[in-house]
């Protein structure tokens, strides 16, 4: 069997979401009972996972873990360079050949942008498989969180033909947003999507997304004022701003983000149908005075974490077909 990997948001396909949500709904059902769970764990007894976590994370660790535990899948957790043997001047490159003699699969959260292409194209060289899924490169992507958010919006507008044709108004500094970079991606797949970016000059989306956005003839428009956007949007996805990227300069602290905040008036200038949503965690950007509000759907959307991340590695390890009803 050859490698998987899931690396990058370029990767996602329409197909590939269909499957990767129908087998998310499944797996939720399944485990809603006893004799389920106990089926799902069963589905990957045989499988090591690696989560090499070395940048903070809340509820993709957790999710991901929790995904494994489901499907009896062992874990190995580093969440701490500095008790590894890089500390001691290990080569990225030793390190990951390392990992690879223990598990067959590596889930990393880095601050590079790289180190996880170079696990896949290291892996790609060994004689035995080992999978590698990106949980966060830096400033870079994190395509298993855009997956997710793709499951929350697609069951929301269900009755409205899900995620096609919907406006999506990407809030926040979309320049060091992982995030919204990774689901501006795998928004390309889905005809007559639209994208509204919201954010301050200096946080503005990077040219690299705008030019596949382009490529991949995805109408989008770039827009300072957040009261223009909010009407206009089906989905109002806040994030906060990236302020553990900055350098000496102290770029976040030069913009007032003041504007780049969701407020309770604005709820009544939505969309009927619209929804609101956030990666999480979340600062002054979306106040939990929000919450309560039906339209809030970002609590379930981290719910859909550990659904969609467990389709994930049922399906890398092509164990797609639950033989369970
Ligand atoms: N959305 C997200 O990546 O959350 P964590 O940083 O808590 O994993």
């Amino acid at each position: 069997m050859h490698n998987q990997h899931f690396v990058s948001a370029q990767q996602i396909t329409k197909e590939m979401f269909d499957r990767y949500y129908r087998l998310a709904l499944k797996l939720k059902k399944i485990s809603q009972t006893e004799q389920g769970r106990r089926y799902l764990l069963t589905t990957l007894e045989d499988k090591r996972a690696l989560l090499y976590f070395v940048q903070p994370s809340s509820r993709t660790v957790l999710s991901f873990q929790n995904a494994c535990y489901l499907l009896g899948a062992k874990v190995s957790e580093i969440r701490d360079v500095s008790l590894t043997s890089e500390a001691k001047g290990e080569s990225n490159h030793d390190t990951l050949r390392t990992f690879a003699a223990y598990v067959d699969l590596l889930i990393v959260r880095h601050k590079s942008e790289t180190l996880v292409h170079e696990a896949s194209r290291l892996y790609d060289t060994l004689k035995y498989p080992v999978n590698v899924v990106n949980a966060g490169s830096g400033t870079d992507e994190h395509p298993t969180q855009a997956m997710l958010d793709l499951m929350t919006m697609e069951e929301h507008f269900a009755p409205s033909g899900g995620v096609s044709g919907k406006t999506i108004c990407l809030v926040g500094d979309l320049k060091r947003g992982r995030t919204v970079r990774s689901l501006s991606l795998a928004l390309r797949v889905f005809p007559g999507a639209k994208i509204i970016f919201v954010s301050p000059e200096a946080f503005s989306p990077r040219d690299d997304i705008l030019t596949e956005l382009k490529k991949a003839n995805l109408p989008f428009s770039i827009e300072r004022n957040l009261q223009v956007a909010i009407p206009q949007a089906d989905v109002i996805y806040m994030t906060r701003i990236q302020d553990e990227y900055d350098g000496k300069a102290g770029e976040s602290s030069q913009v007032d983000m003041r504007a780049y905040s969701l407020k309770a008036e604005d709820l009544k200038n939505m969309r009927p149908n619209a929804v609101i949503m956030h990666p999480l965690p979340r600062r002054e950007e979306l106040p939990t005075t929000i919450d309560h509000d039906p339209r809030a759907l970002y609590w379930k959307q981290k719910d859909n974490g550990l659904w969609m991340r467990g389709a994930i590695l049922l399906s890398l390890w092509g164990r797609e077909n639950l033989n369970f009803e």
